[in-house]
Formats: C-alpha cells, structure tokens, sequence
C-alpha cells in the first residue's frame, strides 16, 4: 500500500481526509476523435465548477492535449516536470473559470517502462496533498482505445461516451463499450449525443447504440442527453473560452449546464474507489497518464 511509503502524519492526514471527502471521477470518452470529447468535458468541468463544487479537470489526450488551449490557459509545466522534481504539483495546475484547476497533459510523453519507488510515491504524495479540495474529477481521454483510455475508464465512476449521429461515430463508441465490457469490466455507460441537428436525435442515437448493445452484450447504458450543434460553441473555441461562459444562453451552454446538473446528481460509490489518491495509485500503477514522462 502507499500509505506505507509517507510519513506517518502524511498517511494519518490522507486517511482522516479519505473519512470525509470522495471524489466522483468522470472519464469523458467516445472512441472517435472530433467528436466533442474535449469540448464536453472542459465546459462539463467549467459548469460543474460554476455549481459551487471544486473541480479538477484531467487532460488525459497526451497525443493531442487541447484542454488548456480551449480554455485560453497558459501551461509552463505539465507532470513529467514533476517527477523530475523540476517543479511541484502546484506549478502544474493551472486555473480555470469558478476556481477549476486544470492538470494540463505533458506533450510528448514516453511511457516509462519502471517508474522508481521513489516517483511513485512522489506523484501520489503531490495528488495527496491536493485532493481534500476535489469534489469532481472530470478527465478527457485520448480517441481510440489507448491504454490510458481503458485504465481511466476503469477507474472512473461514471463513463460518458460521447456520440455523433454518423456511421464512424457510433461504430467506434459500440466497439470501445465491446472492449471495455468484454475485456476490461466496465459495464455501465453513460450516452451523450453531441452535435444534434434536430429534436429527437439525441435519444434515436441513444436507441440505436442501445439496440446493438442488447443485442451482443451484457452493458448497462443510460442516456445522458444531447448536446445540439451551434455555431456559438464554435465561436467560444474560437475565442479560446468555454462557451457555457461567453454565450450562457446559447443552446449547446443550456444543454451543457444540464448535464452538469445531472452529472452533480451521480452517484459516488463509497468505499475505496471514492479517492482521488486511489485514482492516481492506479494511474501511476498502470505506468501510464501521469507516471509518463518526457523523452
Ligand atoms: N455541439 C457542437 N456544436 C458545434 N461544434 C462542436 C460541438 N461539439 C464539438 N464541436 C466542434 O468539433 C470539433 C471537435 O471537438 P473536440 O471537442 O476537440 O473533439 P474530440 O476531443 O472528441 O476530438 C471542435 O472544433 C469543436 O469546436
Ligand atoms: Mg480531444
């Protein structure tokens, strides 16, 4: 256990924080890349912050990191700073709308094969010390099925997959909840349709995923909502701000806000996987996410 690589009085802090305050871990998800992973999870974040909860958002796409970009904020460090003891977890988060902290991806990570004793413990002990103020972790993942996609599924309380109405879309998110039930556990998902483009689209599409689902495998899948297509969400990236902040009214930030009501309503499993250090434990244990470093 971790606990026995700190300090006592680190060990005896991270236990009393552990009795009061679970974290509800969200991994955003969807197989396709484009189809609005990113964008759901940092305005996700952004309105579940504004709801008066503190935040973290985990950008998990260390190919194509973007959450900072799309949110206008400006990184020096990222994780693989940390482990080489370059700077702390603090140096790292970076600060969002409503208090968010944002733990921007390190770009161009190796994924180390050992991580030492030493850095393990590290990451933890920086996690640690951060968590007593996390309500919610909201991660965006990587497209494709990636190894760090199926660990932080397999971590997270709540998976949201995220769906278009087009051929590629839902091919891909039927075969990431193929594999991820089949082969790695994960039975419950959550559909988000995004980029709708009439009333009812968004539950046909949840229809149509839940059909075959059925059909081929033993899943439990909830309709989370659909988030319409609107040129305002585009002018808000363009304007590198999250648009449930600059157009609140717009229909994509009503959509979007609900889903922030509904996602403040999930359910957080007591017990050992309601911490954000066991969280990070099993990122760093899986050697992928924050435990890779830079070449
Ligand atoms: N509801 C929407 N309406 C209009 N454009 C959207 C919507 N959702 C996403 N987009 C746009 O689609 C593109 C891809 O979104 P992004 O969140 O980066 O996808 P992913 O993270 O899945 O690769 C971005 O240009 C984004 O602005
Ligand atoms: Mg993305």
């Amino acid at each position: 256990m971790y606990n026995q690589k700190l300090p006592p009085e680190q060990a005896e802090k991270i236990s009393r924080l552990n009795a009061a305050r679970p974290v509800k871990v969200v991994a955003v998800t969807g197989g396709k890349g484009g189809v609005g992973k990113t964008t759901v999870s940092a305005n996700l974040a952004v309105a579940i912050a504004a709801r008066g909860r503190d935040v973290m958002l985990v950008d998990a796409d260390f190919g194509l990191a973007n959450v900072d970009v799309l949110l206008g904020l400006h990184t020096r460090f990222h994780l693989g700073h940390v482990l080489r003891g370059e700077c702390t977890l603090e140096d790292v988060i970076v600060t969002g709308p409503h208090g968010l902290q944002v733990v921007p991806a390190a770009t161009g990570v190796k994924h180390m094969a050992n991580l030492s004793a030493a850095e393990h413990a590290g990451i933890i002990r920086a996690f640690s010390d951060l968590y007593h103020s996390v309500d919610v972790l909201v991660i965006d993942t990587a497209a494709g099925l990636h190894d760090s996609v199926v660990t932080f599924t397999q971590t997270a309380h709540h998976v949201l997959v995220v769906v278009c109405d087009e051929p590629a879309s839902i091919t891909d998110a039927y075969a990431l909840i193929k594999v991820l039930s089949r082969e790695h556990g994960v039975q419950r998902f959550q559909i988000l349709a995004n980029q709708t483009r009439r009333p009812g689209e968004g539950p046909d599409l949840y229809q149509k995923i839940r059909r075959v689902c059925d059909r081929f495998l033993n899943v439990s899948l909830e309709y989370a909502g659909a988030v319409p297509f609107d040129d305002y969400l585009r002018r808000a990236v363009q304007r590198q701000a999250a648009v449930v902040e600059v157009y609140p009214s717009a229909i994509s930030s009503v959509a979007l806000k609900n889903l922030a009501i509904k996602a403040d309503k999930w359910s957080v499993p007591q017990g050992a996987r309601g911490h954000l250090e066991f969280f990070v434990e099993r990122m760093v244990g899986a050697q992928i996410g924050p435990s890779a470093v830079l070449q």
